[in-house]
């Protein structure tokens, strides 16, 4: 819970539903940012941006139900400065127990000169957006977009009259990752020294990662008195990310003995999350990245592992444990059953129901019957990945391959109800069979993203892939796991044109892309 009196207490005010869905390609389906929400609230995150609701319908509908459902989190929507964008906000966050409206613009020189304003022209915008906002909802959040590049002079003025208009957080955004860490502290302090009303408001903290620096300079503007900072899971967001909530929790909390300020994240829930964003976004998280890589505990030189024996905080700083990893990994086999496996799902953070236990059951003894040892990871991909929807069923497929690159693939496909069968040729068996794929069906989609993991380690891995797609502006990302990568690719493109044609059902061409892109934002 949100509790401004707490001094040392930082609100963890997470935008990856809104600033990390924004980056291309990373588009979740409504049911996803529904589940994210959920494991936002229940995780302990303060306030969730749900999403920019006038950007799109279903943006607007994914706010309003997420705001509908918010059990413990405060809810908050986008908006730019004006009140049509205001108005379209409130009614989408009004139905949570507790709302905010976001409302911002962009204050530096570069960014007054998008909606060509002068900066009296700004400043009086400023004051009329935000008293509306604070008519509308009693908690709004005012940013100056690239204040990290706004004149001192100009940032004080402007913060002081979007203060006496009413908000009660202002965030200060380092929108295109370029502060450094003495600076983001000396920033906000400068500010809370200067500006008038400064120590009624919560000051807030949100980075990008441009320059690596972004949970730096999160955890420096918090030492300088910011008691808000805005972060994503894994760090998704435009470019290269924003601030990852799992960062600047866990360095909170390992090194609170120079950085003595808490948050409310029940951390044993990170891992869970970092999975399921990655699942559903496509983006997958790098092997080294800190809290939640595959490596992040992973030791694997003779010393190392020597020294971990002996002692594990030889080279552990935090425990596996404390983000939710169940620290051994023993992995099941074919003779597992049913108890085991509801038992070893549990501890990986999913809550089965009968029903979905039997399906599950089914899919982990085909898999077990492939694989000597099923692992963590297995089991994981297995409930991650939906397989293939209605209108396109992989049947079967035979790939043949030369020594000369070239390979035939033939697919059969159920489309629609009806066997179909297509033989093409192609620069190895994924082209192939890509191309067979397109025989059958034909579309004007782009291959914009092809992506292979092995989930675990051994030749009789599961490899994910994800393939995500584009057409006329409507992007889908599908993903499959396999102990054959050629099967896994050509679920994993099915998947992407199923998704594809669901939405197009659903929405008609166009309809899920963005109506505003964030470049237009004034
Ligand atoms: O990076 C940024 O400036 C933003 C604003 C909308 C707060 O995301
Ligand atoms: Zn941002």
């Amino acid at each position: 819970m949100t509790n401004v009196t707490d001094q040392d207490r930082v609100v963890i005010f997470d935008t990856t539903l809104r600033d990390g869905e924004q980056s291309p390609g990373a588009t979740m389906t409504h049911a996803e940012k529904l589940e994210i929400a959920e494991l936002l609230d229940e995780m302990g995150v303060d306030i969730i941006e749900a999403g920019f609701p006038i950007a799109s319908e279903g943006d607007f509908k994914a706010v309003s139900e997420i705001a509908q459902r918010s059990k413990n989190s405060r809810i908050c929507g986008l908006a730019r400065a004006n009140f049509a964008d205001i108005d379209r906000c409130w009614e989408a966050v009004k139905h949570a127990g507790k709302s905010r409206i976001h409302t911002f613009i962009g204050t530096s020189p570069l960014h007054r000169a998008i909606p060509n304003l002068t900066q009296d022209e700004m400043a009086d915008k400023i004051h009329e957006t935000v008293s509306h906002a604070r008519n509308l909802c009693e908690n709004v959040q005012w940013s100056p977009m690239d204040a990290t590049r706004t004149e001192w002079d100009y940032l004080c003025r402007v913060i002081e009259i979007a203060i006496k208009a009413g908000a009660t957080t202002i965030n200060i955004p380092d929108t295109v990752g370029y502060t450094a860490p003495v600076e983001s502290a000396d920033l906000i302090k400068r500010l809370i020294d200067a500006v008038p009303g400064a120590d009624e408001v919560v000051f807030a903290t949100h980075c990008h990662n441009d320059l690596g620096m972004a949970t730096a300079n999160s955890l420096a503007a918090v030492a300088g008195g910011a008691r808000q900072i805005e972060c994503t899971i894994n760090g998704l967001g435009e470019r290269a990310g924003n601030t990852a909530l799992e960062e600047v929790v866990m360095a909170l909390r390992t090194r609170n003995d120079i950085m003595p300020w808490h948050t409310g994240i029940d951390t044993t829930k990170i891992m869970h999350i970092s999975r399921r964003v990655a699942t559903v976004s496509g983006f997958n998280v790098q092997f080294n990245k800190a809290i939640v890589g595959k490596n992040a505990f992973a030791h694997e030189s003779g010393i190392h592992q020597d020294g971990m024996l002996k002692n594990r905080e030889n080279f552990e700083i935090m425990r596996p444990e404390d983000i939710g990893l169940s620290g051994t990994s023993l992995p099941l086999g074919k003779h597992s059953g049913r108890a085991a496996l509801r038992d070893k799902l549990e501890t990986l953070g999913f809550d089965v129901g009968d029903n979905q236990l039997k399906d599950i059951f089914v899919r982990f003894k085909d898999l077990a019957d492939r694989k000597k040892e099923v692992f963590d990871d297995d089991l994981i991909a297995l409930m991650t990945l939906d397989e293939a929807g209605d209108h396109l069923q992989l049947v079967s497929m035979k790939v043949t391959c030369g020594t000369g690159g070239q390979a035939e693939s033939t697919v059969e496909l159920e489309v629609d109800g009806k066997d179909v069968i297509a033989t093409e040729h192609g620069d190895g068996p994924v082209d192939a069979t890509f191309k067979a794929i397109r025989a059958i069906y034909p579309n004007k989609t782009q291959l914009q993203l092809y992506q292979v993991h092995a989930v675990t380690e051994g030749t009789d891995a599961q490899a994910t892939v994800s393939v995500r797609l584009g057409e006329d502006g409507m992007i889908a990302t599908g993903q499959s796991a396999n102990t054959d990568t050629v099967v896994a690719s050509a679920k994993a493109y099915i998947h992407a044109l199923n998704r594809l044609i669901m939405r197009r059902e659903k929405t008609g061409p166009g309809a899920d892309a963005r109506e505003i892109s964030y470049k237009d934002l004034t």
